[in-house]
This record gives structure tokens, C-alpha cells and sequence, in this order.
């Protein structure tokens, strides 16, 4: 497999996004952000390390791709949150933006809970696949369309636990 994105180009860059996002809320505000299981726990355990005290979460899974590389384009809910979103600062903190149902479905349903506001962060945005325009306001990567594995992303449940993004073989 190859390596497309290195830990340590990963790690830089969501130091960088903590970062920014830090910067972009009203100091001494909460910040909830709501992780998107199971592809987008790798990358909000790193995130919420790149940032202050002031942040709590809250996990959601959904789910979308059946042991395959293409998405059906269907989404359900699997588990919801532990706790209510509303009047808080809330990010979406998911692994990929592929063809962006999976988002806009996530959108959608947060948005009915009234939060005080509603971010997305993505570690990884592939825009050629995009089936739906949605709003993405922090992106780690912008890649091809290659299927990609590691750091949290898997292919038939594989390969989740590696550090680093690699491209999976035949892609
Ligand atoms: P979307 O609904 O098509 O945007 O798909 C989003 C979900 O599909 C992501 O949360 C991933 O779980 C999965 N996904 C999309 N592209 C890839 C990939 O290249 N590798 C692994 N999973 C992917
Ligand atoms: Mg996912």
C-alpha cells in the first residue's frame, strides 16, 4: 500500500486545525464536538489534544458503506448522541467528505436540535465524488478520488488502526 499521508504530516496539520479553531470561537466558550464513529475517532482523539480545556464530546455512528468501496447512498442512524446539543457551539468532527450524504444527513438532523452553532471538521475531503453541495468549514486534506485506508478509515473493517493514510492497493 501507499503511503499518501504520513503521522507526522497528519499530526502537523490537526495541530493546525485546533489551532484555528481555537482562535475562531469566543475565548472562554464551550466548544462540543461530536465525533462521527467509527471512521472519525482516530482524528478527534488527536483533535481535541491540539486543544484547551474548554472542549467536551460526544460520539454519533451512522452508517453508509456496506463492505464496499462505493457508497449506497444510504444513510441510518446506529447510535445517537448521549446528550443534548442544544445552545451549544457544535462540531462535526468526521473522517472523510466523500460524496457528502453521510454530512448532509448529519447536518441536517443536528440542525434540527437547535445548537448555537454548527461547524464540520474533515480530515480528509475528496470533492470530485461530491453528490450533494454541503458545507465543510475545516478540512485537513484535500485528496483524489483514490479509496484511501488507516488512521481511522477502513475497508471491510481493516486497517483502521494504522497511523498514517495509505491508498488501498488496485485503487
Ligand atoms: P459520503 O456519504 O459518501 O460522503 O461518505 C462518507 C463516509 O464514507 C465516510 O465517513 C467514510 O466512512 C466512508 N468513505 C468514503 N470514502 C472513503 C475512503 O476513501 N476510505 C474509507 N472510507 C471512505
Ligand atoms: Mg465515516
Amino acid at each position: 500500500m501507499n503511503v499518501l499521508l504520513s503521522a507526522e504530516q497528519i499530526q502537523s496539520r490537526i495541530r493546525d486545525l485546533g489551532a484555528e479553531i481555537e482562535r475562531e470561537y469566543p475565548a472562554g466558550e464551550e466548544i462540543h464536538l461530536v465525533g462521527v464513529l467509527k471512521g472519525g475517532f482516530m482524528f478527534m482523539a488527536d483533535l481535541v489534544r491540539a486543544m484547551s480545556a474548554r472542549v467536551t464530546l460526544d460520539f454519533i455512528a451512522v452508517s453508509s458503506y456496506q463492505r464496499s468501496t462505493r457508497s449506497s447512498g444510504e444513510v441510518r442512524l446506529i447510535k445517537d448522541l448521549d446528550s443534548s446539543v442544544e445552545g451549544r457551539h457544535v462540531i462535526i468532527v468526521e473522517d472523510i467528505v466523500d460524496t457528502g450524504l453521510t454530512l448532509t444527513y448529519l447536518q441536517d438532523i443536528l440542525r434540527a436540535r437547535s445548537p448555537r452553532t454548527l461547524r464540520t471538521a474533515c480530515l480528509l475531503s475528496k470533492p470530485s465524488r461530491r453528490k450533494i453541495e454541503v458545507t465543510v468549514e475545516y478540512i485537513g486534506f484535500t485528496i483524489e478520488d483514490k479509496f484511501v485506508v488507516g488512521y481511522g478509515l477502513d475497508y471491510a473493517e481493516q486497517y483502521r488502526n494504522l497511523a498514517h493514510i495509505a491508498v488501498l492497493e488496485g485503487q
